[in-house]
């Protein structure tokens, strides 16, 4: 028989199809087949299908590697990611591998209601389950607002296939009157003054034009930005994948480099599966990487939730983990909101690469990441030439922005589970030591309603407490815990005060703010639920102490006859056992903000023993 008699004879009969030999691979199409009880029958149809686009039994045959998609035309943030889908197709294309796109959820800040967060899980089993369900050798996640990243990230180290991740990466700044803006920590800056009456509704409506000048994430270290520069110190995602702005021709060549390093992922499957990965030092990278950059608050909510769905890591790291690292941290990033500048001022000043060379002495440099290679050989590998000090966002290690501890975990009978505040976003310093009257709100509506009455009983010393924010108790645990300074206060001048509350807060915001207290309020144990007008709070960052000062006895008392009406009044901890859908499920098994406010039934423990059946 001749060479092509040969090879076509290799098309006509396709040993896939021979009964008597078993498909135990698990690789490429022949993995995870359709239950139809045939597995030759399942494997055939699925050909049958996949040529319908097609598809030839050559390209079949290749590595194949999943990217999602989570382009929508409600999210901004993603408005280039059918761009970035080229990218990486091109450089999975190159590379050996077939390359094939699929759509999951897409969840955008100010589309999503009630909020972003309550939408992370279900992106999350989206992501796991659609990874987990299609044939996919590798996967890369293409994510960038900030939900969207670590709800990949979290589905993924549950699927447990390789996968890399690429963001869209931080928008360009805008400028109003000769100033730079930028979402969207001028997004609240300038709110404020609005609301102050030092700029008029003229400024304002001009403003609103010119903070989202370009499609791509905040470009701020925000939330999306922090969760960013997080999986570079993870290992999961490239150096410069981080901060090459969303419209830049950089972000392109980074897509195509990921679909690259994707199929070179394919040939080490055991050794670049996220489980394997992510070690425990990988995380305390991520950690300090958090601390370096002063990073949002949101991303401690994140981590731990990524942290609950690795088998091996769960339990090893928590609250107290991101505090003692954040003592020996200096912040040396001069971003909005802590600092003054914007995400592409850090991308010009060597991103990633050049923050790691600044705190490299603080990695774990043997810890693994997604090219194969440590985070040690990607420092070394990499040519690096270090932009000017004066031209650098990024200080000197020695001459820190901050000197340790731009996040702190404050823990005292207020906050038994723990609360979080960035310090260094405060914009005066005394309230991070400092005691008050607290003035209370019962949730968002009774915020709204008084915040701005003149009758308001409230100083610029006064502690304002938001209660019912919280995971279970305002289902998404808004970003509302940057409580707006009442107006009357707001109009003297006066631009911070302490404020307390278990919801969340913009990565973009600044401000003397403790958040995500656990328990939350609608908890009926919780001591924050039980918080009255005048009751003095006490919060000293430096010793990480939030506490009411209430004695054991009274405070007991108070929960006792709370716990009494939470269930007369089927308040929302009570009421959660009847709701339908998804929200249902929500209220049922989300886990606290200490453990991350992931469902109990998706962390790698599993579900509680009361919740199991
Ligand atoms: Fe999407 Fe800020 S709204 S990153």
């Amino acid at each position: 028989m001749s060479e092509t008699q040969d090879q076509e004879q290799t098309v006509k009969v396709n040993m896939d199809y021979d009964l008597d030999t078993p498909i135990t691979s698990k690789v490429g199409l022949r993995q995870g087949l359709a239950s139809y009880g045939d597995p030759h029958f399942s494997l055939f149809l699925r050909k049958v299908f996949i040529k319908a686009l097609g598809y030839s039994e050559d390209a079949l045959s290749r590595p194949i590697i999943g990217i999602v998609n989570t382009y929508s035309s409600f999210n901004p943030c993603h408005a280039n990611i059918p761009q970035l889908i080229d990218g990486v197709k091109r450089g999975v294309q190159l590379n050996g591998g077939l390359a094939i796109d699929f759509p999951t959820i897409s969840i955008a800040e100010s589309f999503s209601s009630p909020t972003s967060m309550y939408l992370r899980n279900l992106m999350s089993m989206d992501t796991e389950e659609m990874i987990s369900a299609q044939p996919c050798d590798a996967v890369v996640l293409i994510g960038g607002c900030d939900k969207t990243t670590p709800a990949q990230l979290m589905g993924g180290i549950s699927a447990n296939k390789p996968i890399l991740h690429l963001v869209s990466g931080p928008m360009m700044p805008g400028s109003h009157r000769g100033v730079r803006i930028g979402a969207c920590t001028d997004c609240r800056n300038n709110w404020a003054k609005y609301r102050a009456g030092t700029i008029d509704i003229e400024d304002i409506s001009s403003i609103n034009d010119e903070l989202a000048p370009t499609s791509g994430t905040c470009g701020v270290m925000g939330t999306a930005s922090t969760m960013a520069c997080v999986l570079v110190g993870l290992g999961m995602m490239p150096f410069a994948g981080a901060s090459a702005p969303a419209v830049s021709s950089a972000r392109l060549r980074i897509a195509e480099e990921t679909g690259k390093h994707a199929v070179a992922a394919t040939k080490q499957l055991e050794k670049l599966r996220p489980q394997a990965v992510l070690t425990r030092e990988s995380f305390l990278n991520a950690i300090t990487v958090l601390q370096a950059i002063g990073g949002s608050t949101n991303a401690v909510v994140h981590l731990m939730a990524i942290v609950g769905r690795h088998p091996k890591i769960a339990g090893t790291i928590d609250l107290d983990t991101v505090d003692e690292i954040g003592r020996k941290t200096p912040l040396v990033v001069d971003l909005k909101p802590s600092g003054d500048n914007y995400m592409t001022d850090f991308h010009n000043s060597g991103g990633m690469l050049a923050l790691f060379h600044e705190i490299k002495s603080l990695l774990f440099l043997d810890a693994m990441t997604v090219t194969g290679h440590t985070i040690g050989e990607e420092i070394a590998r990499q040519s690096y030439v270090a932009v000017p000090r004066e031209l650098s966002v990024i200080q000197p290690f020695d001459k820190p922005l901050y000197p340790v501890s731009s996040l702190v975990v404050l823990r005292g009978n207020l906050a038994p589970g723990g609360a979080v505040m960035k310090a260094s976003a405060s914009k005066y310093r005394h309230l991070l030591k400092h005691s008050g009257r607290a003035v209370v709100f019962s949730n968002s509506a009774d915020m709204a309603e008084r915040i701005d009455d003149p009758n308001l009983d409230v100083t610029p010393d006064s502690v304002l407490v938001l209660q019912n924010i919280g995971l279970v108790g305002n289902p998404g645990m808004p970003e509302a815990g940057l409580i707006p300074i009442p107006r009357k206060i707001a109009s003297e001048g006066v631009l911070d005060m302490l404020r307390l509350s278990d919801g969340r807060m913009s990565g973009t915001a600044g401000g003397t703010i403790g958040l995500h207290i656990s328990p939350e309020a609608a908890d009926p144990k919780s001591v924050l639920g039980i918080i009255r007008d005048g009751d003095i709070i006490t919060c000293d960052a430096e010793a990480r102490v939030l506490r009411v000062e209430l004695s054991d006895e009274e405070i007991q008392e108070r929960i006792k006859v709370r716990a009494q009406q939470v269930q007369e009044q089927k308040a929302p901890w009570e009421a959660r056992k009847r709701i339908r859908g998804y929200r249902g499920l929500y209220m049922r098994t989300v886990n606290q903000a200490q453990f991350g406010g992931d469902f109990d039934f998706l962390t790698a423990a599993g579900p509680e023993e009361e919740n199991a059946s």
